[in-house]
């Protein structure tokens, strides 16, 4: 018997899923005087979700059991997201309760991907532990507890299409849109990790922009209009397609197993091509996975309140 089922109080169960997202645009304006980048970038969540088994104990412990182990502990975003809102509930009831927490986390997105896959696991477990321990936060605080974790966390508070600002973090809703030219998404995932601070390290002043293509795509969203091929763009990825061969080498192979465009998603090393039709998506993917390489086939999702399920 596992040390989660010796110890877990009955009947306190909760289940939720964390989505993964691509950047349609990110946009680098500069340099901040914090050592972070100012940037504007359009999120949009995807199909694919990690899964995460929320627990109570009666041990006054946080950790994380993962599928993939070495993200398994208490260093996991997931574990230092619930320990900061526990915080917050213990500052509300001073007095300690008898309780702990096992996070058990199916990890379905790449690690190191620029998926996001962390931050929305560590969004997830604020969402969640909000609704189930009944703490009341302020969306603001929210933000800022999500804030303090990453840039990209505050974006999964909400997922679905988004304008990020500042570092990141600074998040506005923009109304789900159906884009026709990315009804489905191949999604490839080069053989290599990415740590997002270096990639950031080696940008030159070259590539950064005045913001125009996230601000073009989200005037055009918010005018009703499809966003199109035409309104993608990152700024990093010049630099990582120059550095890392492994990447360069997989864009190629994708433009010519037949997508008609390839984009790196955030700091990456995971590209995304879109498709109209589920025809020419799965024929791409097919040949790229004859080839060896890890690829996913996924769409936009917009995720509503439905992803919590508790007992
Ligand atoms: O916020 P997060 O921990 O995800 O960022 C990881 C690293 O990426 C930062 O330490 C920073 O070096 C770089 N970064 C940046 N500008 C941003 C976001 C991240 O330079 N807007």
């Amino acid at each position: 018997m596992s040390h989660a089922q010796q110890a877990q109080i009955p009947g306190s169960l909760c289940f939720v899923r964390a989505y993964a997202k691509i950047n349609l645009t990110l946009d680098v304006l500069g340099k901040r005087t914090d050592g972070y980048h100012e940037l504007a970038t359009v999120m949009q969540t995807i199909g694919l979700y990690d899964t995460l088994c929320l627990i109570r104990t009666e041990d006054q412990r946080i950790e994380v059991i993962c599928d993939t182990p070495e993200l398994s502990g208490g260093d996991n975003l997931a574990a230092c997201a619930a320990e900061r809102i526990w915080q917050r509930k213990d500052a509300l009831q001073p007095v300690r309760l008898p309780e702990g927490l096992t996070i058990e986390l199916s990890k379905r997105i790449p690690v190191a991907a620029g998926l996001g896959g962390g931050s929305s696991d560590a969004a997830a477990v604020l969402l969640a532990l909000q609704q189930w321990w009944k703490i009341p936060v302020s969306q603001a605080e929210m933000v800022a507890l999500a804030a303090s974790l990453g840039s990209d966390v505050p974006f999964f508070l909400t997922g679905g299409l988004a304008l990020c600002e500042g570092r990141g973090d600074v998040v506005t809703p923009l109304p789900p849109t159906e884009m026709g030219f990315m009804r489905w998404l191949v999604l490839l995932k080069p053989p290599i990790g990415l740590s997002t601070a270096t990639v950031f390290q080696h940008l030159s002043a070259s590539d950064y922009t005045d913001g125009r293509y996230s601000r073009a795509f989200s005037t055009a969203v918010r005018a009703g209009a499809s966003p199109h091929m035409g309104h993608l763009h990152n700024s990093l990825e010049r630099t990582v397609l120059e550095r890392y061969p492994e990447v360069a080498r997989a864009k190629a192979d994708m433009l010519h197993a037949g997508a008609q465009l390839v984009q790196l998603s955030g700091s990456g090393p995971t590209l995304f091509a879109p498709f109209p039709d589920l025809k020419a998506a799965s024929d791409v993917q097919q040949c790229l996975q004859a080839q060896g390489y890890d690829v996913y086939l996924s769409h936009a999702v917009h995720p509503n309140s439905g992803n919590v399920c508790c007992y």
